[in-house]
């Protein structure tokens, strides 16, 4: 089956074709009872191509992700994107410019008013690529959580294509898309083969982005539970917040790593401590803001009077910041982990970058004696690969329990 993919939930506009299929005699184990602690069958998948096209730097100079911004630049960039990632990819069939005139202009005037850059760059010059009926079997796209403007003009798209190339729409969840983007090898070049990590059950999962931080009980690939989550800021946010009271450009989440390394070689020592906020909650969630707010006051009262912060500090508070920040996610994991009697971690997101989260997640694999999955570079940040994934293990029929293909609502 071959899956497109599309994702715009945030400030990444990002397509992907992937193949998936079912390997020999362990297609529909699960159905039969086959082994109950494994989370499917031999699933596999091969990345044709996977484009991203990040706004951050658009959105730095707002300091973060501007949704108005995310999507007008999702409108402009998805046909061009489209029209890369297909180039050379076989076709099925030709429509006639009536026929395509005839499913399009519908949806040109519809979207004239909510996306029109969308409705802009399907003009003439898409015309006669949109023509081409790409072999495809669907289109997933990611349905949320997310930044609404900016998903709803992946979701527009992903109909105006489902309706034209008459292809069904899978709706994904983003933060499954995390999940199952971290239990492929996609450091393994494009066009090879490569199962789908065949994990120990139940899973505990650790979401770390701009927009979430969230710990989840994988019972199995599509049944999930959220059992602790942040009440406020996301992790990342927090370091994006952190690193902008720094002077650091935006995402601030690798400068203050770097700050904060850069510290470490130095063995500079923080004058000022930094909360570990909620470790003592006795729950799973979590609680960024108030960290947020310590960096703050510990920036406004360690200022020089021209308002500048002294290098040395900046370093050190950056370490002390990514400290409180690992330790507290790591404390939390930790808790999960005894809570659901966890046999695998399983972590995504943007913020599973940091190294100095990585080193703790592996000494905490290491000491509990789990299977660790952090997602590989490609799919570290947001990307479409992992959402044409999670719609690809969607259709399944060994797995009937999750949403139906082509879900009417889109
Ligand atoms: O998953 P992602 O690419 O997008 C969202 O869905 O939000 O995550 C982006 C977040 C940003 O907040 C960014 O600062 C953070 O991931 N990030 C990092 C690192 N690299 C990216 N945070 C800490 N350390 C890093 N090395
Ligand atoms: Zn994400």
């Amino acid at each position: 089956m071959i899956t497109l993919g599309i994702e715009t939930s945030c400030d990444e506009t990002a397509l992907a074709l992937i193949e998936t299929r079912r390997n020999g005699n362990k297609m529909g184990d699960d159905d039969k009872g086959g082994d109950a602690n494994s989370a499917h069958g031999a699933f596999e998948c091969r990345v044709i191509s996977s484009l991203v096209h990040s706004q951050a730097e658009l959105h730095s100079a707002y300091g973060g992700v501007f949704p108005t911004l995310a999507k007008r630049e999702h409108g402009k960039n998805l046909v061009p994107l489209l029209r890369k990632l297909l180039d050379s990819y076989p076709t099925e069939r030709q429509l006639s410019a009536g026929e395509l005139d005839s499913t399009l202009t519908p949806f040109k005037k519809e979207l004239s008013g909510p996306n029109p850059d969308l409705v802009e760059s399907l003009g003439v010059a898409a015309a006669s690529f949109l023509s081409k009926v790409p072999a495809i079997d669907n289109i997933a796209v990611t349905e949320g959580p997310g930044l609404e403007p900016a998903l709803w003009v992946g979701i527009n798209f992903a109909r105006i294509l489902g309706a034209i190339w008459n292809k069904p729409i899978v709706p994904v969840d983003h933060m499954e898309g995390h999940i199952v983007g971290s239990l492929l090898d996609t450091e393994a070049p494009y066009g090879t083969w490569q199962k789908l990590a065949d994990i120990p059950l139940p899973a505990v999962g650790l979401l770390v982005s701009g927009g979430h931080t969230e710990l989840v009980k994988i019972s199995s690939i599509g049944k999930y539970e959220i059992i602790g989550k942040t009440k406020d800021d996301a992790v990342g946010e927090a370091f994006d917040k952190a690193a902008r009271l720094l002077g650091l450009p935006y995402p601030g989440g690798p400068h203050i790593s770097r700050l904060s390394a850069e510290a470490s070689e130095l063995g500079l020592e923080s004058p000022v401590k930094l909360p570990r906020p909620m470790i003592h909650s006795g729950d799973l969630d979590f609680s960024f803001s108030g960290l947020k707010t310590a960096v703050l006051y510990a920036v406004r009262n360690n200022a020089k009077p021209d308002g500048s912060l002294d290098d040395t500090f900046k370093k050190a508070l950056a370490h002390e910041f990514e400290s409180a920040a690992v330790e507290t996610l790591a404390m939390k994991l930790r808790s999960a982990i005894d809570t659901i009697d966890a046999k695998t971690i399983v972590v995504g997101g943007g913020v599973s970058a940091n190294a100095m989260l990585r080193k703790e997640l592996e000494k905490i694999a290491k000491e509990y004696g789990l299977p660790l999955y952090l997602p590989s570079r490609h799919v570290s940040g947001d990307n479409a690969l992992m959402i044409a994934l999670a719609g690809a293990l969607d259709n399944r029929e060994y797995h009937g329990h999750i949403k139906a293909q082509g879900t009417k609502s889109l």
